[in-house]
């Protein structure tokens, strides 16, 4: 079995696999991101093009072959051993389960192993606690550094989209000094 379809069983002992996303998973996506009613909802074309063409730094858990979670990311163009962390999204009936978790655990392992990514990182709104606990959960369980640094100030939205600050998940070695 390749990393990127793992089975698990989590404490909730419900059997959760993970896999690689391909365009038609973008619907559910798409609708997953609509139910989240806390992300930015790109348009359905987003989701399935980003499936397609994004599927090796892409990841989705499903229960019975449905799809309840999903993460969408790129390698950073001015340094590809970056993952950059898009949208991280969990079906409300599954969170609380460690699947936020599962996907970007087997992601950052997929993509090391795949693609030489050494790092990992997200953009966060200040508001958003539960995503900011998981990536520094993440960040913990990894032994990886986790550091904040301003990056989209609200100004730069049309809309009254929140401002969004970068969090870096790095091995010492390669984080930046202050
Ligand atoms: C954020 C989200 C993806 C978490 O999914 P999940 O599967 O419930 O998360 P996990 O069970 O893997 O939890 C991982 C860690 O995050 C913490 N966490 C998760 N949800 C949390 C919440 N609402 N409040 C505080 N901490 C939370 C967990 O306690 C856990 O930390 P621990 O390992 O120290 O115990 C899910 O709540 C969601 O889809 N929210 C809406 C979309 C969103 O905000 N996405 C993030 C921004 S892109």
């Amino acid at each position: 079995m390749s990393p990127s379809h793992i089975s698990t069983t989590p404490t909730s002992a419900i059997a959760v696999d993970y896999r690689r996303p391909s365009a038609p998973d973008g619907h559910r996506l798409w609708e997953i991101a609509s139910d989240s009613k806390v992300l930015d909802v790109n348009s359905s074309y987003a989701y399935v093009l980003w499936c397609n063409d994004f599927a090796a730094t892409s990841i989705v858990a499903e229960i019975d072959s449905r799809p309840i979670g999903f993460v969408t990311g790129y390698r950073r163009p001015e340094d590809p051993t970056v993952l950059m962390v898009w949208q991280v999204a969990v079906d409300h009936d599954a969170r609380g389960r460690g699947v936020a978790a599962g996907m970007l655990h087997r992601l950052f392992d997929r993509c090391a192993h795949d693609d030489g990514v050494v790092a990992l990182h997200t953009t966060i709104s200040p508001d958003n606690q539960a995503s900011r606990r998981l990536f520094a959960s993440v960040a913990a369980a990894r032994g990886l550094q986790f550091r904040r640094e301003k990056f989209f100030a609200a100004e730069l939205f049309p809309d009254s989209h929140e401002s969004e600050d970068l969090y870096r998940l790095e091995p010492s070695a390669t984080s930046p000094s202050d």
